[in-house]
């Protein structure tokens, strides 16, 4: 018996901003977001849609590709950056929502690499046999604490939700490994400002991101006895083309085996990976059986990656 996903689902606003459209907001253009972040176009959610309102349609399609009810659900974990509000915890709001009354509920704060903190912690309640089910949510509405007159910041990203619910698999499917990590050091790269405002250091983050993706992908395979080759697909947090394909080379991935959704989602933090997951699962792109491998990072600096076999 291991933890594995059993169903996936992601929320994706309708609202969608062209990269024409920042044109008229800040001194940028299509060509430069194009070719430095591969962005086109990203969402951005309308004013009424909260990262709780995201989340909960992001869960309600998990659970329904799960085929688990809300009252079967033993936790919530949600990861976020941009909570409705500080408290009560966006877990507990689409506890209510849900109607998962039996479910404890909390927030996960470790910024772009929340959602594999989350998947991570619910792991250890699974394989430990505490509880059964787990909904898993990776949400931000990023759109709220962006400076939309900082043009190194606000090309870059879009709203959204993602989700999934983890429960026992049979032997040999589900996540084999993991890797956690962090170096709060690095925390002055990606903050949160007293205005509210995100602020980062492009570059570094740039730096950290190339060296640590194919890394700590690297790492979880390589715990498991395999290597880099084995790799049947890769779903990356989704912050830079140039990041992702600089990591997809390093690991000798061709580009049909990365999930890629950042041309027209952009950089949907906490949300990235369970969103690019979700559309993977969608679009019959991950397979029975497949070594699939989840790797994130983000503000903190944080970093996570599993290693799974996919399937229940
Ligand atoms: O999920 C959170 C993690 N975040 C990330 O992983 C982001 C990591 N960093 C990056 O993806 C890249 O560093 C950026 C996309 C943010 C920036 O790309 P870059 O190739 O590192 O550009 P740069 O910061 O070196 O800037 C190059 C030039 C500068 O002009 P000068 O100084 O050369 O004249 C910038 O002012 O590009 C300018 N620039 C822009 N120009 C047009 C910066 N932003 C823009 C813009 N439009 N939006």
């Amino acid at each position: 018996m291991g933890a594995g996903i059993l169903g996936t689902g992601h929320y994706l606003p309708t609202r969608v901003l062209t990269n024409q459209d920042l044109e008229k907001i800040v001194d940028t253009n299509d060509e430069w977001i194009r070719t430095r972040t591969g962005i086109e176009e990203r969402r951005l959610a309308e004013d009424d849609i909260d990262t709780s309102d995201m989340s909960y349609h992001a869960a309600l399609g998990a659970l329904e590709e799960a085929g688990v009810s809300a009252e079967e659900i033993d936790l919530i974990l949600v990861a976020t950056v941009t909570p409705d509000t500080p408290f009560p915890s966006v877990a507990c709001m689409i506890q209510d929502k849900l109607g998962a009354t039996n479910a404890a509920a909390m927030d996960i704060g470790a910024a772009c690499a929340g959602f594999m903190y989350g998947l991570i912690t619910a792991k250890q309640f699974i394989e430990t046999k505490t509880y059964k089910k787990i909904l898993v949510v990776g949400a931000d509405k990023l759109s709220k604490i962006l400076n939309w007159e900082d043009r190194t910041t606000c090309v870059l990203m879009g709203d959204g939700a993602g989700a999934v619910v983890v429960g026992e698999v049979s032997e040999g499917k589900g996540i084999l490994s993991f890797e956690l990590g962090a170096n709060g050091a690095g925390g002055k790269y990606l903050y949160q400002n007293e205005l509210d405002q995100l602020v980062m250091n492009g570059r570094e983050v740039f730096k950290f991101a190339v060296r640590q993706m194919p890394q700590s992908t690297i790492n979880v395979v390589e715990k498991i006895g395999l290597s880099k080759d084995d790799v049947d697909y890769l779903v990356p947090h989704q912050a830079n083309i140039r990041i992702m394909d600089a990591a997809r080379e390093r690991l000798g991935i061709s580009e049909d085996k990365m999930a890629t959704t950042i041309r027209k989602f952009g950089n949907n933090s906490s949300a990235s990976i369970p969103m690019a997951l979700s559309e993977s699962v969608k679009d019959g792109k991950i397979k029975d059986n497949d070594l699939t491998v989840l790797v994130g990072f983000g503000g903190g600096l944080t970093w996570g990656a599993v290693a799974m076999r996919w399937g229940k």
